[in-house]
């Protein structure tokens, strides 16, 4: 086990986000949590990964190092693409010839082009920038990946490539990681089990898990599971509907 929630709550200016939030990780685990805008998936995260103090509940993690991504690849805009894959190698004092070598490593494994390596973010297309940003977390050799809606901003086909990244990756390294998002679609693509998150109340409303293995699915299967669990799984219906709801409210 890498991660362990048990009956976590947080709430911000007395308003609950999370209750009684329970689950593992497993090592090698891909946990998707999805659920409408709002819902607490960020807050989870957040508190998965350290940088927010839950307020009930405990966290357990077994495991020395995490890494992160987020749907901002936040890359440092004064350092080139190969400074901020190694910048946590860098931290740790790792010489300058260790990081263009585990930098041009981590290129080739996220299909980055060598002459990329010297460009500056602003330079960079978005899918490109998030390429460097899962490289920068692959660079500290990560047990555990935190996501939090990284693709959400991309198209539909570079998202779908960088989701087979993370999968080849994820098997290839072994790294457990808690994928946050609220496309199911994407969630039934890349995880082994898929947490629910209620629209209000921070509960977690149910689990499922997709049939077969994240990289072992054809994409009928992933279209025909998606479709099933929206139109004939009361979970999904209910999480979903509130928030197209919300959307025609907001509109
Ligand atoms: N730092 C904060 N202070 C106050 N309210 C917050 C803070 N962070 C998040 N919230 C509120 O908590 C709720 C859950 O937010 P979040 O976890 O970001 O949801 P999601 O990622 O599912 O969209 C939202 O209503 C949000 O406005
Ligand atoms: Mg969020």
């Amino acid at each position: 086990m890498r991660l362990a929630f048990k009956a976590v709550g947080h709430s911000f200016l007395g308003r609950t986000v999370l209750d009684g939030v329970s689950f593992t990780l497993a090592p090698a685990e891909t946990v998707a949590i999805v659920g409408p805008s709002g819902c607490g998936k960020s807050t989870l995260l957040g508190i998965a990964a350290g940088l927010i103090e839950p307020l009930r509940g405990r966290v357990r993690r077994e495991y020395a190092r995490h890494a992160a991504v987020f749907q901002e690849p936040r890359l440092l805009p004064w350092r080139t693409a190969r400074d901020n894959i190694a910048y946590g190698l860098e931290l740790r004092g790792a010489g300058r010839r260790e990081r263009h070598e585990v930098a041009a490593r981590l290129a080739r494994a996220v299909s980055l082009a060598a002459e990329d390596l010297d460009k500056y973010p602003v330079e960079l297309s978005g899918g490109m920038r998030q390429r460097v940003a899962f490289a920068r977390a692959l660079a500290i050799d990560p047990e555990v990946v935190y996501f939090d809606e990284p693709f959400t901003a991309l198209d539909v086909g570079l998202r779908r490539t960088l989701q087979d990244l993370v999968v080849d990756s994820a098997r290839g390294r072994g790294f457990a990681s808690l994928f946050v998002t609220h496309d199911l679609l994407e969630a039934v693509r890349i995880a082994h089990r898929v947490l629910v998150l209620a629209h209000r109340g921070g509960r977690i409303a149910g689990e499922r898990a997709p049939p077969g293995l994240p990289g072992g699915r054809d994409e009928r299967l992933v279209w025909e599971t998606t479709e099933r669990w929206r139109t004939e799984d009361a979970l999904f219906a209910h999480v979903f509907d509130a928030e197209e709801r919300d959307e025609r409210r907001a509109a």
